[in-house]
């Protein structure tokens, strides 16, 4: 019994490895990888049709020897792609992490095979490849998403599975943050699969973030028929006719367990890479996020805007009837008489008597005084009567009486203007109720 843990122990050699930055780092360097003077594993230059690989040098075991199923392992890597400057288009193909037989890949083609599988071989099950690719290139062929995704290799570059690159800023948001692999900024890919649930979980966020909760990819599927027992893991990358800079910055692995922790003050600050990315692509927030607001705000605005004119075109609003023609030089308009009595404040009133209140006013153009009477009048019914009577009255002078000047209609309301007599011996008629008023026109 004692002599079987052992052996077991033996074989399933946890391996576990971390590079922050990898000057000092004794990778197998394939094709264009280099390691840059400051510590960057460069997999590509600019030179085209090139591919370039790094691995680990030792194999891994992978599987448990005695039921062989698939260990759970778990990766994460730092990586940056800088756009050629000399081309106004995005080049390159993208970088994979990859668990293949070999160290190296040789068979391996660039452009759309990303160093990985050639012509020959793509989609073969004798391939024994999983990889992890982040794919700068539309490929039509292989049922590329688009020119910026992260898929799950088995075999081929058909992804079993794929998807845009983006991430959750946080848990609580529900709008994933777009991401530019191209955009020459670092982020961070985790590489997770569970032996036991038999489950590939992708997640990535820009170099400055914490780990999101939402997994970009997952995949349910059980490796223990695809890898071979020893296996070696590694990168792959490659350049077409057009090109990128691929870059690895650093790199951790574990067979079962969690990958040990990049430390990102460790990881080599270099030229060649662009500054982190804060937060998901300005451009995407400006439509998820700017571009509602500034909507929502003119629309609210506009319909500020109507309101504020409606009410006020509401609030001169006259009524106005064709027999009133007759009285036309006799009309004041509401307008006039509003600005008059500023607005029928408090101060400017005089008194109320039963049928309305009386405001003391000066005629904007004129400069004349007035006196104007707000009368509620309820029904139209004997407006016309009433008004023929005020004009009428308005058309006597006399020393005792104060001259009616005219009239103004709105709503159900009817105003009165007065000549403004300030000794206030008037005020007998100004308060009175029209019908007093009416009456006592009769007299004459
Ligand atoms: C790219 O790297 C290779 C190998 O390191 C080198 O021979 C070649 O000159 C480089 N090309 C460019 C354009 O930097
Ligand atoms: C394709 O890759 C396989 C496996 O590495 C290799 O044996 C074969 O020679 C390659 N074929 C071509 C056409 O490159």
């Amino acid at each position: 019994m004692p002599l079987i843990l052992i052996l077991s122990l033996v074989a399933s050699q946890d391996t576990s490895f971390s590079y922050h930055g990898f000057r000092s780092a004794n990778l197998s360097l394939y094709g264009m990888a280099n390691i840059t003077s400051d510590g960057l594993l460069e997999l590509t230059n600019t030179t085209t049709f090139q591919t370039g690989h790094a691995f680990y040098p030792s194999p891994i075991s992978f599987k448990n020897s005695s039921n062989g199923n698939a260990f759970s392992f778990s990766s994460t890597f730092v990586f940056a792609i800088i756009p050629n400057p000399d081309h106004s288009i995005r080049g390159g193909h993208g970088v994979a992490l990859v668990i293949a037989p070999t160290r190296g890949l040789p068979g391996g083609s660039s452009s759309q095979h990303l160093g990985l599988f050639n012509y020959t071989n793509n989609g073969n099950p004798s391939n024994h490849v999983v990889a992890i690719e982040l794919d700068t290139f539309k490929n039509q062929e292989f049922e590329d998403i688009n020119n910026n995704h992260v898929g799950i290799d088995i075999n081929g570059l058909t992804s079993n599975i794929s998807a845009p690159v983006e991430y959750y800023v946080d848990d609580n948001s529900r709008v994933a943050s777009s991401l530019d692999l191209v955009g020459g900024h670092q982020m961070q890919v985790w590489v997770e699969y569970d032996g036991i649930e038999k489950r590939i979980i992708v997640t990535l966020a820009p170099i400055n973030a914490t780990k999101p909760e939402n997994p970009l990819l997952s995949l349910n599927c059980d490796l223990s028929p695809i890898i071979y027992k020893n296996m070696y893991i590694g990168f792959s990358s490659a350049n077409g006719q057009l090109v990128a800079k691929h870059y690895i910055v650093g790199w951790s692995f574990r067979i079962n367990g969690q990958a040990p922790k990049l430390d990102r003050s460790r990881l080599p600050v270099s030229p060649l890479l662009g500054v982190p990315q804060s937060g998901g692509k300005k451009r995407s927030k400006f439509f998820t996020i700017g571009l509602p607001v500034i909507i929502v705000s003119l629309a609210v605005g506009a319909i500020i805007i109507l309101i504020s004119v409606v009410r006020r075109k509401r609030q001169f609003a006259e009524l106005q009837e064709d027999w009133e023609l007759d009285y036309g030089a006799h009309r004041f308009t509401y307008k006039d008489l509003y600005i008059a009595t500023g607005g029928f404040r408090e101060k400017e009133l005089l008194g109320s008597g039963g049928f309305g209140r009386v405001y003391r006013g000066v005629l904007p153009t004129s400069k004349i005084e007035i006196a104007v009477k707000r009368v509620s009048h309820e029904s139209r019914q004997g407006m016309r009567e009433l008004v023929a009577e005020i004009v009428s009255i308005g058309r006597l002078r006399h020393r005792n009486l104060v001259s009616l000047w005219g009239y103004c209609r709105r709503k159900e309301e009817l105003l009165l203007v007065y000549e403004y007599m300030p000794n206030g011996s008037l005020d007998k008629y100004l308060f009175g109720q029209p019908k007093v008023t009416l009456c006592w026109s009769q007299r004459f």
